[in-house]
């Protein structure tokens, strides 16, 4: 793994270029996901080193001697999404390795090419059949998970393609899911809330990427005090964030790569709108080929589609609250769960807020946007947004089991554990430890 990360270094300017080329994300943000999954690589290299420190020894329990590490699970179909073909695909790959697990990567079907001059640096540091890398569309998936020989199923994208994956599996209950599923994140903007600070937050909250991220902030509420103040800032932030091709100096709006996204987009607004929502920023939801503008909605409600559909994409619509329960009741009954931000500045109305919210998403982020990282942190959902959770540490649990070779204490036990370790005869049952 070591030899594989300093392999990949070499290939940063390829794999930013056609990521930059393919997703549309700007260089700069190609070049953060490069270097972020580097680093990835590196911690995990490091946890895997402590995992094993702390399992390089006996337990003797009731006279009983045992040696418990973690064992892997066995072949793993990994599947990695558009927005973040590198990180994500990576994010599951790279545990599952190194705990021991052969892998299939099946790629995006955008967000494949990065992956092309990664191959000979697999070819060279993995053993010949530990990585498998898979271009097709998804056709290709049911065959391989009906065939019952994948053992881990990790994929980062819609809960309804999970769901139809893991029924495919003959023994669905030996399938161990790894999933990061849809989300909609919401923001609760409070009447004590500092507004140039939570504006800067929602906007990058909102928009990073044009939006395109699982963490997004696509759902935001705000005390009707603060409405007019919240619509200026945001409307006159938007009107600041350059637009244009991936590779512009500076871009923040660049073309969304998904066919057909841009007609999606303005079906959520023209909805919103027959409803009696209003475009509020200048330009707001233009479109041109696979450019669409930001477009600011306000006042959304629950008829609205974009009260509830994940847009994945540059639409920010807006509610107004007079009474904070209604912020509340949305996240008790949105089929998603993964995180939330609250921005505020009274301590007691705030945490009155965050006791209810730590049941409803796994992550409240206070007067900040939301966002996966540090990926030393737990991430995962509740409800329809996740199963199992990817962090640094995390990830290693998931990808292995708890396994143990134990022997009662007689004198000829002790004798042959001995022997077999002195020798160095197993991998499992011994005490070294990985430098
Ligand atoms: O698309 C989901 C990503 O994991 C989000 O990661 O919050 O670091 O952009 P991020």
């Amino acid at each position: 793994m070591e030899d594989f990360a300093s392999r990949i270094i070499q290939m940063r300017d390829e794999v930013v270029r056609l990521m930059v080329w393919e997703i549309c994300k700007s260089v700069k943000d190609s070049e953060n996901e490069f270097d972020r999954t580097v680093e990835y690589i590196r911690d995990t290299i490091d946890a895997l080193k402590d995992l094993d420190r702390a399992n390089s020894r006996f337990v003797i329990e009731k006279d009983i001697y045992a040696q418990i590490r973690r064992a892997p699970l066995g072949p793993a179909l990994c599947m990695g999404p558009f927005n973040y073909p590198l990180n994500e695909t990576f994010a599951t790959l790279i545990p599952a390795l190194i705990m021991g697990n052969p892998v299939i990567v099946k790629t995006p079907r955008l967000g494949k090419l990065l992956l092309s001059p990664l191959i000979e640096a697999f070819k060279d540091s993995f053993p010949k059949g530990v990585v498998n890398i898979l271009f097709g569309d998804r056709r290709i998936i049911k065959p391989i998970i009906e065939s019952g020989k994948i053992n881990v199923l990790a994929f980062i994208g819609t809960s309804s393609a999970a769901d139809a994956m893991r029924v495919s599996h003959p023994h669905p209950h030996r399938l161990r899911c790894v999933l990061g599923l849809d989300a909609k994140n919401s923001a609760i903007v409070l009447k004590s809330a500092d507004m140039p600070l939570t504006v800067e937050e929602l906007l990058t909250g909102s928009l990073s990427f044009n939006g395109q991220r699982c963490t997004a902030i696509k759902m935001i509420f705000v005390h009707r005090s603060r409405v007019d103040e919240l619509l200026d800032g945001l409307s006159a932030g938007i009107a600041k964030l350059p637009i244009g091709m991936p590779f512009a100096e500076g871009v923040k709006i660049t073309p969304l790569p998904v066919p057909g996204k841009t007609g999606y987009l303005t079906g959520l607004v023209d909805d919103a709108i027959a409803q009696g929502a209003k475009v509020i920023n200048p330009g707001g939801g233009l479109a041109v080929k696979s450019l669409f503008y930001p477009a600011l909605l306000y006042p959304v409600n629950k008829d609205m589609r974009a009260y509830h559909e994940e847009q994945f994409g540059p639409v920010l619509p807006v509610a107004p609250f007079d009474d904070e329960n209604t912020a509340i009741d949305y996240l008790v009954n949105c089929q998603y769960g993964q995180q939330m931000s609250l921005f505020g500045s009274d301590p007691d109305q705030m945490a009155r807020l965050i006791d209810p919210m730590v049941n409803q998403v796994c992550r409240v982020n206070i007067n900040s946007q939301c966002q996966r990282g540090p990926d030393t942190f737990p991430f995962t959902g509740r409800k329809d947004s996740a199963e199992g959770t990817l962090s640094v540490t995390d990830a290693l649990r998931c990808f292995s089991i708890r396994t143990l070779v134990a022997a009662k204490g007689s004198a000829t036990n002790k004798e042959l554990l001995t022997h077999i370790i002195r020798g160095r005869k197993s991998n499992f049952l011994s005490t070294d430890f990985i430098f």
